[in-house]
């Protein structure tokens, strides 16, 4: 008993079990030293010069002086064991020689890129997602990078919004569970490991719901949509212990994000109980004058502290403003000890005190930085992205030793392309990128042909190239288009009216299906597209995303059959635009449409279908899986009872592969009205052809709590229909019911 009196004793004054001065002990020391102009220049972010990513306005010289008078806590877009250090160097010239936190947008892969991430959530593959992470993390950090503005778990039902790229889709579970499989990724073995990075959950919140999916724009939604919908990723993302989270530009019923007392000070740093800091995105502290919510910076300064911004990235509002604010008693100086701390707090995790060149190493960066082995991982996990939305005739796979074949479009021999949006520009990535020509090629038969034309360009009228393309495309036995949207129409600041095929790509398509020949679509892109016309008219459609360093080969993989693809939609696929929002887990109406043409007074479209186009957790496989013996432990369950599912899965057809085996639930009646579906489980499981297996899912109450209408989070007895299928639409359902 002693001991524990002794450990209390000693960790009363600071000192851990081992006589060592705990972190809060050394920060609050430090605090105590240092002036409220070093505590604010803790709170000040500014962008390096080489990969500005937001409207720069830094002007080198000063930042660097305002480095050496330690009035600058981190710098961010300032990369590479060399550069690190120089700008180390300059902190290390401060009165404190507090170090600074460099950060990056390590988003989809570092030096070897993955596939954007919403391919990336194509793959359902929790343990893919997190590797990518790991080996992104290894290779920031050995660049230098200690902290990743990333995952973003913004949860998105609008396609226009050119940021659902970078997202998981539009299901909150799916979103969950991938942005937690992200940050054990980024952040490893813990903070401190010279392979793990600060990790970022962004962008807080509900930034996907910008009004008509235009970025930036202002979001309006119940308290009630908000916590159901929008916030259990960036929860759970605080409960598992992320490092900082970034807010977002967006107003949320009238209050910008960045100020926003509700998100970041009731739930976050109070119901939530978080210990990390949040950074301001590009300028949004700034930017609450324009939105209309500070007359000028100093009272957006106060406004932002208050709302619990702690760090402010590129606006440079804090430095110029908070001094003032707390001399004059507008802001507390608990408000500037509270942020700086948790600062310098994450400063002392990262071991950055210790060594604060630890992570600037030169060797490191040479060795660990795409190898063959991120290489080859990178591959396998471009293949398990893509998504097969049909295979009419089962054209696919194609034959190694096909006689001649013709890829056309105007990405068939891009290579930077493939990366997407949000991946770093390194200069040799011309050399290193595999294009899809060229992953083709390495595996096609040595005595085969591969023609090549481009078709017609990315984004214009130009159909002049046409006619070569009709003719490359007569020479062959099958025809491979790759058509599109452009790599960098999508991503931040890339909102589309209109999400087709850009310039004349479609008018190509139709050329070439007029000589006859078999055609493969491959459809590259970083959001749903709508392509009515080639969905309904050509046999063979893939969905590449973009897929990163090693696309080309990713894609010939599946082409040629070495990976049989087993990816599904993240996202439910609109037939118009006028369709938009469309997702599977919407409410039932009143009138809710008997079948997919009821337009007889229900809730439709009298001009249009009311399905999606294709539905979330859609897609094919080579092979065939059917569902049989579903079979629920009990039809009638009361109280914490579990709820065990099974269902046998079997492949019926003639290649080995993997099937997300999918389980949904629905209540039937609340005291607010719920989904017609929502996802509650999946299992990604790998069958031999002609064999099966039983898939297993577990339910209990507390996967049926929902917000209901005073946000009380609870759930309530009733009548549930559990249903388990191979996408949201093509399900099996059994109805229990469960009384509390
Ligand atoms: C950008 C983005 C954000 C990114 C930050 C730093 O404006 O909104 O996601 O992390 O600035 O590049």
């Amino acid at each position: 008993m002693k001991r524990v009196y002794f450990l209390l004793a000693f960790s009363a004054f600071g000192w851990n079990a081992y006589g060592q001065k705990t972190i809060d002990q050394k920060v609050a020391e430090l605090l105590s030293k240092m002036t409220l102009e070093e505590k604010v220049g803790q709170m000040v972010q500014y962008s390096g010069f080489e990969y500005a990513t937001g409207p720069q306005h830094s002007n080198s010289a000063a930042v660097l002086e305002e480095i050496k008078k330690g009035k600058v806590g981190s710098m961010l877009n300032v990369a590479g064991s060399e550069e690190t250090r120089s700008f180390q160097k300059l902190a290390m010239q401060s009165r404190l020689k507090i170090p600074l936190l460099f950060g990056q947008d390590v988003i989809h892969g570092y030096r070897t890129t993955f596939p954007v991430n919403l391919g990336q959530a194509a793959s359902w593959d929790l343990g893919m997602i997190e590797k990518s992470e790991r080996i992104a993390a290894t290779e920031a950090a050995a660049y230098g990078i200690h902290w990743t503005f990333a995952p973003m778990v913004d949860i998105a039902r609008d396609p226009r919004w050119g940021r659902v790229m970078e997202g998981s889709g539009e299901d909150t579970y799916l979103g969950t569970k991938i942005g937690l499989a992200r940050i054990k990724g980024f952040q490893g073995r813990g903070l401190g490991s010279l392979d793990a990075v600060m990790a970022c959950a962004k962008h807080f919140a509900a930034y996907g719901a910008a009004v008509g999916g235009r970025d930036y724009n202002s979001v309006d939604m119940s308290l009630r949509q908000l916590n159901e919908t929008y916030l259990p990723p960036f929860k759970a993302a605080a409960e598992a212990g992320v490092a900082t989270f970034m807010n977002s530009f967006n107003d949320i019923n009238g209050i910008p994000a960045t100020a926003n007392q509700y998100i970041q000070r009731d739930l976050l740093k109070g119901k939530w109980n978080y210990k990390g800091f949040v950074v301001s995105d590009w300028g949004s502290i700034g930017e609450m004058v324009p939105h209309g919510y500070a007359k000028d910076f100093n009272e957006a300064a106060e406004r932002a502290i208050q709302g619990g911004s702690d760090m402010d990235m590129e606006s440079r509002v804090y430095m110029a403003e908070l001094p003032k604010l707390v001399k004059e008693g507008k802001v507390d100086a608990k408000l500037i000890d509270d942020a700086a701390g948790r600062i310098l707090t994450k400063k002392f995790e990262m071991g950055l005190f210790d060594d604060p060149y630890r992570f600037s190493n030169e060797k490191r960066q040479k060795e660990q930085t795409d190898n063959q082995e991120n290489r080859k991982f990178g591959r396998e996990f471009g293949a398990k992205s893509i998504v097969l939305l049909k295979n009419q005739g089962n054209i696919l796979p194609l034959s190694k030793t096909t006689k001649t074949v013709a890829l056309i479009g105007p990405f068939g021999k891009e290579t930077v392309a493939n990366h997407g949006f949000w991946s770093i520009a390194f200069k040799d990535d011309n050399q290193r990128i595999v294009s899809q020509f060229d992953g083709i090629k390495n595996q096609l038969d040595k005595n085969s042909t591969l023609l090549y034309a481009k078709g017609c360009n990315v984004d214009d009228q130009d159909k002049t190239q046409f006619a070569e393309a009709v003719e490359t495309a007569k020479k062959a036995v099958v025809v491979i288009m790759t058509l599109g949207e452009g790599h960098a129409m999508s991503g931040e600041a890339k909102s589309r009216s209109t999400i087709g095929f850009t310039g004349v790509q479609e008018d190509l398509l139709k050329e070439i299906a007029k000589t006859g020949k078999p055609i493969i679509l491959m459809i590259n892109a970083g959001r749903p597209l709508i392509f009515n016309w080639a969905a309904d008219n050509i046999p063979t459609i893939m969905y590449t995303w973009w897929l990163g360093t090693e696309a080309g080969n990713s894609i010939a993989d599946v082409l040629f059959g070495t990976v049989n693809p087993g990816g599904k939609l993240p996202m439910s696929f609109p037939r118009t635009e006028g369709q938009i929002p469309v997702y599977y887990n919407h409410y039932n109406t009143g009138r809710p449409a008997k079948n997919n043409t009821d337009r007889n007074y229900v809730s439709a479209y009298i001009d249009l279908d009311n399905d999606p186009k294709y539905p979330f957790g859609y897609g094919l496989s080579y092979t065939d899986f059917k569902y049989s013996d579903m079979v629920l432990s009990s039809a009638s369950l009361t109280g914490n009872q579990a709820l065990n599912i099974s269902v046998t899965v079997s492949n019926t057809g003639k290649y080995d592969g993997e099937e997300v085996v999918q389980l949904y639930i629905r209540d039937l009646f609340g005291k607010v009205v719920r989904p017609v579906k929502e996802l509650k489980g999946f299992q990604k499981v790998f069958i031999k052809k002609g064999e099966s297996k039983k898939v297993e899912f577990k339910l209990t109450p507390e996967d049926l709590k929902f917000f209901d209408d005073n946000l009380n989070f609870d759930w309530e007895g009733g009548e549930f229909d559990i249903m388990i299928g191979t996408n949201s639409q093509n399900v099996q359902t059994k109805r229990i019911s469960w009384s509390k």
